[in-house]
């Protein structure tokens, strides 16, 4: 194997959470560190790729000799990932918000003695989705990640119908695990062939070497540019 597998290729990457602001000082989030889409975002590069990763909100340095856009809502990230294309890879590993707030406030929202806020929510644009059924420009191995907290491989394999996305890669993020935040993670990866979907279980590893593992992986599919 070639030491650049990836030579030539441009990978997009997602990874963090997204912030959706509820007036200046406040906000709704989903809990991610974002350490697993920035190691593979690493490794990616290790493996001669250009990447190009978009960060939600983390506290992690960039990695380096990535190009990284920093973004807070979804619509900024998908506006990011958008200005990367078109790209050999897409990898969404972002836990992005399902909703924002509607009626965000462009001041801050005063406690009064009488009434509580209502937040009315409103759905964000699925970005996986999106540049999975995008008729040009889609890239040409899209990856999804789905994070359960219970029924993990029928939920990853109800997301490929839902998506269009080309693999998904499964984890269980049940409390218990310690996937959250921590180092560790224990993945499935799902892909699919005229055949069905296929489930390889990878044992537990580090976030570090689920991204290496992945890498490898993506570059025995597609290898480096011809
Ligand atoms: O639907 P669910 O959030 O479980 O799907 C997870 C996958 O979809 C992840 O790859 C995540 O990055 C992506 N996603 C996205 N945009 C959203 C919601 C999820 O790209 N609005």
């Amino acid at each position: 194997p070639t030491p650049r597998p990836l030579a030539g290729r441009r990978v997009l990457i997602t990874a963090g959470p997204t912030h959706e602001a509820i007036d200046p000082v406040r906000y709704i989030a989903n809990r991610s560190s974002g350490k697993q889409g920035f190691a593979i975002a690493a490794a990616a590069q290790a493996a001669g790729a250009d990447v190009r990763l978009i960060a939600g909100p983390v506290e992690l340095s960039d990695p380096k000799g990535v190009r990284v856009t920093h973004v807070e809502s979804a619509r900024q990230m998908l506006d990011a990932v958008e200005a990367e294309l078109p790209a050999d890879v897409a990898i969404f590993a972002a836990a992005v918000a399902d909703w924002r707030v509607a009626n965000e406030g462009d001041q801050k929202l005063k406690k009064t003695d009488t009434a509580i806020p209502p937040l009315t929510l409103v759905e964000n644009p699925d970005i996986l989705a999106t540049i999975s059924n995008l008729k040009e420009r889609r890239p040409g191995l899209v990856i999804g990640f789905a994070a359960e907290t219970e029924h993990l491989i029928d939920n990853a394999k109800a997301k490929f119908a839902r998506k269009g996305c080309d693999w998904i890669v499964a984890n269980d993020v049940s409390p218990a695990t310690g996937v959250m935040g921590g180092d560790r993670n224990t993945v499935h990866l799902l892909t699919k062939d005229t055949e069905g979907v296929h489930v390889a279980s990878w044992p537990i590893m580090t976030k570090d070497e689920v991204a290496t593992a992945l890498v490898a992986e993506i570059a025995r599919t597609i290898g480096p540019a011809a």
